[in-house]
């Protein structure tokens, strides 16, 4: 009896078979690597900025404090943005001629704020709230990564509610003393597993940190 078909056409029947069953769980495998990676999330992005502000200069380099400029976030659920004449206490004196602060000094000449693009950005859905966070010890630094050798700032968190509810199951290993809160250059001791649970006890209240009306209110 000759042969129905010839063994060529039997490998490519072969390999259409294997593909049916294999490509499935290839997509799959693609979409969670798209969908996890810090491309969606956003994070280590930078975005252009009117004016290339440097952390790294500012808070690396001439040591000023966070709460300088984002003035909000000790007393109120948003940081804030420094408006203009912030930064002309001393950009009046220093750098005057600089081309890359001319918008500063337009903005300032014609009484109309920078518009900074925002780095990290919550879906409008989600409650957060900073001063929650810097009263019961999270540093900035935690969620903001290492700013002070950041020439452009860039999201160090993937700020997805995995990553909220890790912390908020178990939020000892992640707290530092009071005065430490600010610091951009404080590292966790090495017997942070004992000092987190002792911290704990002394500022945390809320056994409900998991709910969901906790973040979505
Ligand atoms: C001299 C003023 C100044 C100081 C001091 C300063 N910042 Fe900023 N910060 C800015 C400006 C201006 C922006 C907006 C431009 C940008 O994103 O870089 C900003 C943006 C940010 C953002 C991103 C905001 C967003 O869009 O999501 C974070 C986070 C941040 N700062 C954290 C810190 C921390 C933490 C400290 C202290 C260790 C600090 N900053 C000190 C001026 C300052
Ligand atoms: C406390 C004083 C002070 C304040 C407030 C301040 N700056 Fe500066 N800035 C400096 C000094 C000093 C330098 C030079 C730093 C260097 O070369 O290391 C500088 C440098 C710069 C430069 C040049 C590039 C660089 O980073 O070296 C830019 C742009 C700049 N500042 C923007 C801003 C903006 C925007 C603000 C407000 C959000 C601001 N600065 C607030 C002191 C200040
Ligand atoms: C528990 C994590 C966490 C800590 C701690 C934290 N931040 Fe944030 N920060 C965020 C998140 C999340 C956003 C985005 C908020 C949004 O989009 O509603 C944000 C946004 C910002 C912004 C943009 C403006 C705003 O308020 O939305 C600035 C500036 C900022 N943080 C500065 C700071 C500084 C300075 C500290 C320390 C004093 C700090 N953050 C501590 C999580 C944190
Ligand atoms: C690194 C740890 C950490 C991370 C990350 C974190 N939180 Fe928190 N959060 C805390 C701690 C600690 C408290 C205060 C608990 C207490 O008061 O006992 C808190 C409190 C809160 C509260 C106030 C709850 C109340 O008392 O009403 C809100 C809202 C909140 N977190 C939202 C968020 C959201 C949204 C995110 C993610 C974008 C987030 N948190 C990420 C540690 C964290
Ligand atoms: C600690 C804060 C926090 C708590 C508690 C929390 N969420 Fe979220 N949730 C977030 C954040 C942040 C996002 C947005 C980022 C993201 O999609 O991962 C989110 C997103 C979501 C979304 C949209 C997801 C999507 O893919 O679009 C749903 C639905 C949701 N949460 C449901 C819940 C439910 C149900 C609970 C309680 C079992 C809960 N959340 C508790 C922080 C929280």
């Amino acid at each position: 009896m000759p042969h129905l078909f010839r063994p060529r056409a039997d490998t490519v029947a072969r390999s259409v078979l294997i593909s049916i069953v294999v490509l499935p769980f290839l997509a799959i495998g693609l979409a969670y690597w798209v969908s996890a990676s810090e491309h969606v999330t956003g994070e280590e992005m930078t975005l252009d900025q009117p004016v290339p502000f440097s952390h790294a200069h500012h808070v690396g380099g001439l040591g000023l404090d966070c709460r300088y400029c984002h003035t909000g976030v000790e007393t109120s659920p948003v940081a804030g943005i420094p408006p203009t004449h912030t930064c002309m206490t001393c950009h009046s004196q220093l750098y005057t001629q600089a081309a890359m602060l001319a918008p500063i000094r337009q903005s300032l000449a014609e009484n109309r704020p920078i518009y900074w693009n925002k780095v990290n950005r919550l879906p409008a859905y989600v409650y957060f709230d900073h001063s929650i966070h810097i009263a019961k010890g999270i540093g900035c630094t935690t969620c903001h990564g290492d700013v002070a050798s950041m020439p452009l700032l860039r999201q160090a968190a993937p700020l997805t509610m995995g990553w909220c509810l890790d912390c908020h199951r178990n939020p000892a290993p992640n707290l530092r003393p009071a005065a430490a809160v600010f610091d951009p250059h404080w590292k966790f001791p090495d017997d942070q597993a004992e000092r987190g649970v002792i911290l704990a006890h002394q500022y945390l209240d809320n056994q409900h940190l998991t709910d969901c009306s906790i973040c979505h209110r």
